[in-house]
């Protein structure tokens, strides 16, 4: 078993293993004094692995009730959470009982609100099953909803007790969801290893899985904890994003799954970056190869002008500036800041948009 401790304001561990659903209810039992444990989980991952989850909580001497929601980024709202609280509440979950997110990115972010605001908080265990959710989601504290005015824009940063990763759980997931998550993985090298860069870039991750998700949680738990509260290392964490959530946004979450247009978001900056001269020159090739070699998207029709709009108006990050995550070379990211109206021109780098 791959191990780690998280030290941020509370600290926590992550475990990696292959088939580790199996042992949850001894794992949490060793963090967790909880009589209740409430699961919650999504409609497509229910009937894979909660009964599971069950027999082995209620093994320790856990009393399990499961929340189950419709699976989808639609389902992220304030009024699942507010039944997952009517749930809580009915199965008489105390300050001392014990939330287990078991699923994506959607059910760990929903859940940990969740037990975040319950009771003024209450402890929380992070099973993700997606890899997106296993290299980025499940670590760090970031918890959330969406609201009509854009995605994440309410939340709390409320860090797990433990974090159970099983690699195993990957097999289940549909090959798109799987390059989802290698999108975030390709990220991880970029900004920080150039050795993960490289173990990743010919398309072979799958057979070294548990090691690759390793180094993406270390990555995160080092930068976590350096900047729990995102206002400074952690934004390296979001290399593509300001774009990729521009397109994301641009296609009403629909067409671009969150990696496909993180991986386009990449692209496009390192373009811009080398038209610069502020990321040396290669860089944007060796990422769209790499994103490629995991079937990724790796350009968009969007123009930059649109793209650049759409960023600049992104809710999150008000003010005269915005701050971009660039790569110096494969493995070195820092922040740039420019103008919030030079986002269309800075892309463009001279050349018409
Ligand atoms: N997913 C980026 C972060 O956790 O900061």
């Amino acid at each position: 078993m791959k191990e780690l401790t998280v030290h941020t304001g509370r600290s926590y561990r992550i475990k990696i293993e292959r088939g580790l659903i199996n042992q949850a209810g001894p794992l949490i039992r060793s963090v967790s004094k909880a009589a209740r444990a409430a699961v919650v989980t999504d409609s497509n991952v229910a009937p894979l692995y909660a009964e599971r989850l069950r027999v082995s909580l209620e093994a320790e001497g856990f009393t399990v009730s499961l929340f189950v929601f419709e699976a989808g980024e639609g389902s992220k709202r304030l009024s699942t959470v507010a039944r997952m609280y009517d749930h809580f509440v009915e199965h008489s979950l105390s300050r001392t009982d014990l939330v287990v997110a078991l699923g994506g990115g959607v059910t760990g972010d929903m859940a940990g609100f969740a037990a975040a605001t319950y009771l003024r908080g209450i402890d929380f265990v992070q099973i993700p099953t997606s890899l997106l959710a296993q290299v980025d989601s499940s670590v760090g504290g970031k918890t959330g909803v969406d609201v009509d005015a854009g995605k994440n824009l309410v939340g709390a940063f409320w860090q797990p007790i433990l974090v159970l990763i099983d690699p195993d759980t990957l097999s289940t997931l549909p090959k798109r969801y799987f390059a989802d998550g290698m999108a975030e993985v390709i990220k991880y090298g970029c900004i920080k290893s150039a050795s993960l860069f490289e173990k990743v870039a010919s398309g072979k991750a799958a057979q070294q899985i548990e090691q690759v998700i390793y180094e993406c949680v270390d990555i995160k738990r080092r930068v976590v904890e350096n900047d729990e509260r995102d206002t400074g290392e952690r934004m390296l964490l979001n290399f593509g994003h300001t774009l990729g959530h521009a397109l994301e946004k641009r296609y009403q979450y629909q067409t671009l799954s969150h990696g496909e247009a993180v991986g386009i978001g990449m692209v496009l900056m390192s373009t811009a970056g080398e038209r610069r001269g502020l990321t040396k020159p290669g860089c944007a090739l060796r990422i769209e190869q790499a994103l490629q070699a995991y079937g990724l998207p790796v350009s968009d029709p969007t123009s930059l002008k649109e793209l650049a709009a759409n960023a600049g108006a992104d809710k999150k990050s008000a003010g005269h500036v915005i701050r971009l995550i660039l790569l110096k070379e494969i493995g070195e990211s820092y922040l740039h800041t420019i103008p919030r109206d030079g986002l269309s021109d800075f892309l463009a780098g001279g050349i018409q948009a």
